[in-house]
């Protein structure tokens, strides 16, 4: 077991991972300015949207005009999703510095998220590193399914470990590892940590739970006795992916930052303004936060 690192980077997935999946398309100004909000609650890094098909992903078919017209912050990077180098190419040309590359440890999954198979995911990723590298765009990587499958069910820690060392080598600088359906426990994401950390530097990793079985949390404090110390959350814990039946939102983000301040680990967030954002995005979706602490906090429950 580590010692508890002294700070976590929290990366804001809420606007994308957290929206991709609503049925009503939310307006490009309404995604602006929870962007801005963010930003304003102090996190450094929001996944702001994916260049996908808006076949695939309707709710993300403004990607290009979002990312052009975004309120930068100073200090602030604003990663996007490209699965190909047409979403690359459409996410420079828009004013992207940050993208993130996603792969999936299940074949199953691969074909229904990205219409191929992981080998070929991995194919498309090689010029989008090298258009990258040209471009001084930083890459990070995903791989999804780390701790269950939708459609396969378990997943080989040995496997997720090849996909991160395969998105490692190609040069993504970090690795955030998605139990995508939530079905991880401490016990797994520890012995996941312990594996894939044979070919991928802990320091490079990061954490992407979602809530769907009420474990981010306990998983997220045993990744971080792993060494872990960068995860990813949704505010007011948006969200759902669409080729992942029943999946829940990410981890929320208030509840991260609680549980960091907590554990005197600090995060840079301010949970006040965070939970004021989870209300105000909750309110323009029509539903009430699915964060424990701002349940508690603001008399919501
Ligand atoms: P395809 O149908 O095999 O692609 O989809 P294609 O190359 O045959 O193109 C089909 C159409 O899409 C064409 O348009 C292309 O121009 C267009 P048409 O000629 O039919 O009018 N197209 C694009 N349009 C915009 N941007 C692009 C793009 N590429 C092609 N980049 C493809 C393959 C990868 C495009 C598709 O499967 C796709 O977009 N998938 C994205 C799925 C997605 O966004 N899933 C959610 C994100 S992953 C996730 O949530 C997991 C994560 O959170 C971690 C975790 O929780 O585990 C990251
Ligand atoms: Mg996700």
């Amino acid at each position: 077991m580590n010692a508890l690192p002294a700070s976590v980077r929290v990366v804001e997935v809420g606007p994308r991972d957290g929206l991709q999946n609503e049925r009503e398309f939310v307006p490009t100004a309404t995604k602006r300015e929870l962007i801005a909000r963010l930003a304003a609650a102090g996190l450094r890094s929001i996944e702001a949207t994916a260049f996908v098909s808006p076949k695939w992903v309707p709710q993300m078919a403004d990607a290009a005009e979002l990312l052009r017209t975004l309120q930068r912050t100073t200090g602030v990077d604003y990663p996007v999703l490209t699965p190909n180098l047409a979403g690359f190419e459409a996410a420079l040309a828009a004013g992207a510095t940050e993208v993130a590359v996603f792969a999936a440890a299940s074949e199953s999954f691969s074909r229904r998220n990205v219409n191929c198979s992981i080998a070929g995911s991995l194919a498309r990723f090689v010029p989008i590193m090298e258009a990258a590298r040209d471009a001084g765009v930083r890459v990070r990587g995903y791989v999804s399914c780390v701790l269950g499958c939708p459609y396969e069910g378990a997943v080989a820690p040995g496997r997720v470990r090849d996909v991160a060392a395969a998105l490692y080598d190609g040069g993504c600088y970090e690795v955030s590892l998605g139990d995508t359906i939530g079905t991880g426990t401490p016990l797994a994401t520890a012995r996941l940590v312990a594996c894939v950390a044979e070919r991928v530097p802990t320091h490079c990793l990061a954490g992407h739970f979602h809530d769907t079985y009420g474990m981010a949390i306990a998983n997220i404090y045993a990744a971080l006795q792993s060494g872990v110390a960068v995860f990813d959350a949704s505010v007011a814990g948006l969200g759902g992916c669409p080729y992942a039946p029943g999946a829940s939102g990410n981890v929320a983000t208030e509840d991260l930052v609680y549980l960091l301040d907590g554990l005197g680990i600090d995060s840079g967030i301010d949970l006040e303004a965070l939970m004021d954002c989870a209300v105000w995005i909750s309110e323009r979706l029509g539903r009430r936060p699915a964060s424990r602490v701002t349940l508690a906090r603001r008399g919501c429950a």
